[in-house]
């Protein structure tokens, strides 16, 4: 980490001021250009004639449709004297930008001052060739940190930044966060890393460890932290505990705290008190808390009612069962070609012709028995409920391998998920050759080279489908993935060819590298490669469900269906935030008249458990009631749900999440609507689902930074005037209520209900 090298290096001053001078927001304009050279970055280069662009938002969402390559970015701005004078730790400021997409080299009057989150000494030469081979940083907020004494900056007067950005594929430039220039303070040298750490379950409890530590190189921290366990709802604290803090410069100690488990939402706070500053370090943490009952030991059937297939095509299905196993299961109403496996649940064999066959599914163990008819419907559409699976992305990225791949299966089995109706287990970017390797991308005569990460993609298929589970894999209409690995373009046979033979079910089709192809940003464009590799999808003896990937560009809702997609992404990537995961969901608005059996809004993957996009994992920085928020929103979009963490790291909290059947049963909800939003006021939303038997699910969101008491108004938000709830989440009675009802909502949190009457 050379950032903090660098960092370190700077002789920190304390100073004992109370007040902060504020942040100076580069609040632009910014300005935009796709030709690459080096001029730009000079100072008195004139950008006049460059388009106007907004940070925080990619360039494809702003209208610069089809984009790979170096762009760059400049905004003047002055940074005011106090920054460096007032500021409680001096010697050096920050600048920070927000997430870039994929690489950036960052210059401040001219002069390179950092590359892709580094910093870099003065002097540094800038490299004016491609910057691809450095390796994306697509999801980490670029911060750099410029010593106060650096001639780089210009105080009280105007400063240019130049930015020089390269885009590898799919949405690209500043596209998180607001850019500002801050001073330092005492946070930016006392370190508490609870974030980072996870709670770890004991007996009737957590135990975490984290560390402090002392980033200055001068700066003797002397002092106390107190850690205070607070009830979520009304601040009342719970317990409090106070240790001396001693960390001379440079140093790391660890901290443990141990606490009992508890049943609502409950904050930690901790705040560290250093002798000769007169503010704290204040930051705040969530205790994980379970919900959801544990599930009966007797059988139970889950998963959705009605499964879509073609005809004439291999079939799998594991009926989903919870509860303890050995269990027995029976079939009543097959059709001939299909026969279940009496140990496992899975019924495997060739779809019958076109028809709607009823089956009867019996299972029954030492506790009990449970049965349930489930539709299969043999005609054009699959998916006719969201998909439900994993995929690599958000937790390995590129580090896939198929060891993690047969680990997350098993997972599936072992953990009960896939007895809650969890089915696909997909392999996102990363099999194939890179593009940039020498070895041959493809086999004489065509067919895709897999790479030594996946020795026999056939075997791994086999082995899914023996555990009853289907396979998912990822390509690009483009020559590269967005990862830079060999796609599909000019194969696409081929590639269909391929994934049929490994017994493939599910394909991700991720446009990256396609603007190097398509010739406008038509419509007619947009949709030329997907048809394309469906017509080739529908060629192969299997049934492929195709997840369009274009991060929502030319409104694919309104034509995702016409080019034979289930479904598609709606937005650009994800990540493990609270302002990227509710950025997105809450944004879910115009799209959902086109949701519905066969064909669904995409609004990306799952942000919980350990995630990392890479081989380094942490657990998600979603706090625990954001992670209920994120999943409840999710059910009521009737999104797909792809689990993107390391399941062989499930804790108790994450199962409890991903295996809640009431909550699951609102994605899964034959209807197929989405829900939309019948109240925006005050950070309070209530969102609202229709579902097939005629009752309505609704989700109260608390988005504000508090716990707040909501009242809801039922007649305003199209409810009937008296009507019971159930808390799904909880499983339980909510109670029945007249005109209003009234709950409280955690900070960022959810109430999950389901009407239970009309
Ligand atoms: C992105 C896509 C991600 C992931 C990645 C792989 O464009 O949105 O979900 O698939 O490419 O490189």
């Amino acid at each position: 980490m050379r950032t903090s090298t660098v960092t370190a290096a700077i002789a920190f001053l304390a100073t004992s001021l109370t007040s902060q001078p504020q942040p100076v927001p580069i609040a632009g304009p910014w300005r935009f250009s796709t030709v690459d050279r080096p001029d730009h970055a000079r100072t008195d280069f004139s950008d006049a004639s460059w388009a106007l662009i907004r940070s925080g938002s990619s360039w494809e969402r702003q209208g610069f449709d089809k984009l790979d390559g170096h762009m760059w970015y400049r905004a003047r701005v002055t940074i005011p004297s106090t920054l460096r004078d007032e500021a409680e730790i001096k010697g050096a400021i920050r600048l920070e930008l927000g997430m870039i997409d994929d690489i950036d080299q960052t210059f401040l009057n001219g002069a390179l001052i950092g590359l892709n989150g580094t910093d870099v000494p003065p002097g540094t030469q800038a490299d004016t060739g491609s910057l691809a081979p450095i390796g994306t940083k697509w999801n980490t907020a670029r911060s750099y940190t410029i010593p106060s004494d650096d001639p780089r900056i210009r105080w009280d007067a105007e400063n240019v930044i130049a930015i020089r950005v390269y885009d590898s594929g799919g949405p690209g430039g500043l596209w998180s966060g607001d850019p500002r220039f801050r001073p330092l303070s005492l946070s930016d040298v006392l370190m508490i890393g609870h974030a980072e750490a996870p709670f770890r379950e004991i007996d009737g409890g957590f135990e975490k460890t984290f560390d402090l530590h002392n980033r200055s190189s001068s700066i003797q921290i002397r002092g106390s932290l107190v850690i205070r366990v607070v009830d979520g709802m009304n601040g009342s604290e719970l317990s409090r505990s106070t240790r001396p803090l001693l960390l001379a410069p440079g140093m790391t100690s660890p901290v443990t705290e141990r606490l009992s488990r508890p049943n609502t939402s409950t904050l930690i706070v901790y705040q560290a008190t250093v002798d000769g500053f007169e503010r704290s370090v204040v930051s705040q943490d969530e205790v994980p808390y379970v919900l959801t009952p544990l599930p009966n030991d007797a059988p139970r059937i889950n998963g959705p009612s009605v499964v879509g297939a073609r005809p004439d095509r291999p079939f799998v299905f594991r009926i989903p069962v919870s509860g303890e196993r050995p269990m027995q299961y029976k079939v009543d109403g097959l059709p001939k070609g299909l026969a279940v496996d009496q140990r496992t649940g899975i019924i495997t064999g060739r779809t019958p012709e076109r028809g709607v066959y009823a089956i009867q599914m019996h299972a029954q163990n030492a506790h009990g028995r449970d049965e349930r008819v489930i539709t299969l419907n043999v005609g054009d559409k699959l998916a006719l409920t969201p998909p439900m699976g994993w995929n690599s992305w958000n937790v390995w990225g590129l580090a896939v391998d198929q060891e993690k791949v047969v680990a997350s299966a098993k997972m599936f089995a072992q953990k009960g998920l896939a007895d809650h109706g969890w089915t696909y287990i997909n392999i996102d970017d990363g099999w194939e050759i890179r593009g940039d390797d020498p070895r041959p991308k493809r086999h004489p005569d065509g067919t895709i080279v897999v790479n030594e990460k996946f020795p026999n993609m056939k075997a791994l298929g086999d082995s899914l489908h023996a555990l009853g589970l289907k396979f998912g894999i990822y390509s690009s209409p483009g020559p590269l993935t967005c990862g830079g690995y060999t796609a599909s373009y000019g194969y696409e046979q081929h590639d269909a060819r391929s994934y049929a033979a490994w017994g493939i079910d599910y394909l991700k089709y991720d446009w990256c590298t396609y603007s190097r192809i398509a010739k406008d940003g038509s419509r007619a464009e947009l949709m030329k490669p997907y048809a394309l590799m469906r017509s080739k999808l529908d060629a192969v003896d299997r049934d492929i469900v195709y997840s369009l990937c274009q991060y929502g560009m030319g409104n694919v809702w309104e034509w995702g269906a016409q080019v034979g997609g289930d479904l598609w992404r709606t937005t650009g990537d994800i990540i493990d935030t609270w302002e990227s995961m509710s950025g997105i969901g809450f944004d879910q608005v115009a799209n959902a008249p086109f949701a519905g059996p066969g064909h669904w809004n995409d609004p990306d993957m799952l942000v919980v458990g350990w995630v990392g996009w890479g081989p380094r994992l942490r657990p998600t920085r979603l706090t625990p009631d954001e992670q209920y928020a994120h999943i409840s929103l999710w059910c009521l979009l009737s999104a797909p749900l792809l689990i993107g963490c390391d399941l062989t790291r499930l804790d108790d909290f994450t199962l409890n999440l991903l295996t809640n059947d009431e909550v699951l049963v609102i994605d899964q909800d034959p209807l197929g609507r989405q829900a939309t939003p019948k109240l925006i006021k005050d950070s309070i939303q209530v969102w609202t689902k229709p579902l097939a038997n005629g009752s309505t699910a609704v989700g109260v969101f608390n988005l504000s930074s508090t716990a707040r008491q909501v009242r809801v108004d039922l007649e305003e938000v199209g409810l009937p005037t008296s009507v019971n709830f159930r808390d799904v989440w909880r499983q339980r009675s909510a109670g029945r209520f007249s005109g209003t009802a009234t709950f409280d909502v955690p900070r960022h949190g959810v109430v999950l209900l389901r009407t239970i009457d009309r």
